[in-house]
């Protein structure tokens, strides 16, 4: 499968089940994940209906392409400015991922800034300079040589919780005040994941990095971000200049148990 089928159809699956209307490219990404629906039926909103509804006989084909996307995501961290698709696709692959990543309560915590071009040069500008001071002497060839390796790339993507609304959901719910923010921060890690394997389905190359609290104030006045939003991560991304490292795995044995017929 074509990463880009891919992609598209990771995000905008679960739309399709409740839409007839759906569009022609995400018809075309729906046959191609499902070749087998395009001969029994006629038009794509039946497809919708009987592969995106019908759970049991979904599951197979999408779990093998879901899994193959996880495996293809890793960390790149030689990046360049030459993105394999437009912007406003990288835009709108966000914003779905934004969209569809779950919150506890659907309490919809998760907020997002995207920069591009020279405000993502900027942010690694505004990063060295904060580090500068901070770095002993004899290592800060390392730390520049990394920042110049963020800012190579084309953009970055910045998570952050909405603190009032995780605020909100502690008055609320008193029973799980203690669990809101853990359940904040899982979902920000769930939309850094889906947003970091969706890019990558995309041909991009990415990597995570947390530089907050360090930059927070700077972010903030920089691109007026609101008091309450708090940054967690920085998703760097652009085209693709090197390949992943190696990866080591722990045996299953040790990771993992299973119980039940
Ligand atoms: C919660 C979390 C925090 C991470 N923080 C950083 C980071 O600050 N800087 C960095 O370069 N990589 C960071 N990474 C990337 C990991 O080092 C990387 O995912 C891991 O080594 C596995 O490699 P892979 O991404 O190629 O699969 C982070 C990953 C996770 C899941």
């Amino acid at each position: 499968m074509r990463p880009q089928v891919l992609s598209s159809t990771l995000l905008l699956a679960s739309r399709f089940s409740t839409t007839a209307a759906a569009s022609t490219s995400t018809c075309r990404a729906a046959r191609t994940l499902f070749p087998s629906a395009s001969s029994p039926l006629k038009t794509c909103a039946a497809t919708a209906t009987r592969y995106f509804s019908s759970t049991p006989v979904t599951m197979a084909a999408n779990s093998a392409s879901l899994l193959e996307a996880f495996k293809a995501r890793r960390s790149i961290y030689q990046l360049n400015k030459e993105l394999p698709v437009p912007k406003d696709k990288i835009t709108s692959i966000v914003q779905e991922a934004l969209i569809q990543i779950p919150s506890s309560f659907n309490s919809q915590s998760n907020r997002v800034l995207v920069l591009y071009g020279a405000e993502h040069d900027k942010l690694w500008d505004i990063t060295s300079e904060i580090l500068k001071p901070l770095v002993p002497a004899d290592s800060w060839d390392a730390t520049a040589k990394r920042n110049a390796g963020f800012k190579a790339g084309a953009g970055t993507v910045l998570f952050f919780i909405d603190t009032t609304v995780v605020s909100g959901m502690q008055e609320k719910f008193a029973l799980y005040k203690d669990r809101f923010p853990v359940w904040g921060e899982h979902s920000t890690a769930m939309l850094q994941f889906a947003t970091w394997t969706t890019l990558e389905a995309e041909g991009l190359g990415a990597n995570l990095q947390h530089y907050n609290p360090l930059i927070d104030e700077r972010v903030a006045a920089e691109w007026k971000v609101p008091a309450n939003w708090q940054l967690t991560a920085q998703l760097v991304f652009g085209g693709r200049a090197g390949e992943a490292g190696q990866k080591d795995h722990l045996p299953l044995e040790e990771t993992f148990k299973v119980a039940g017929a």
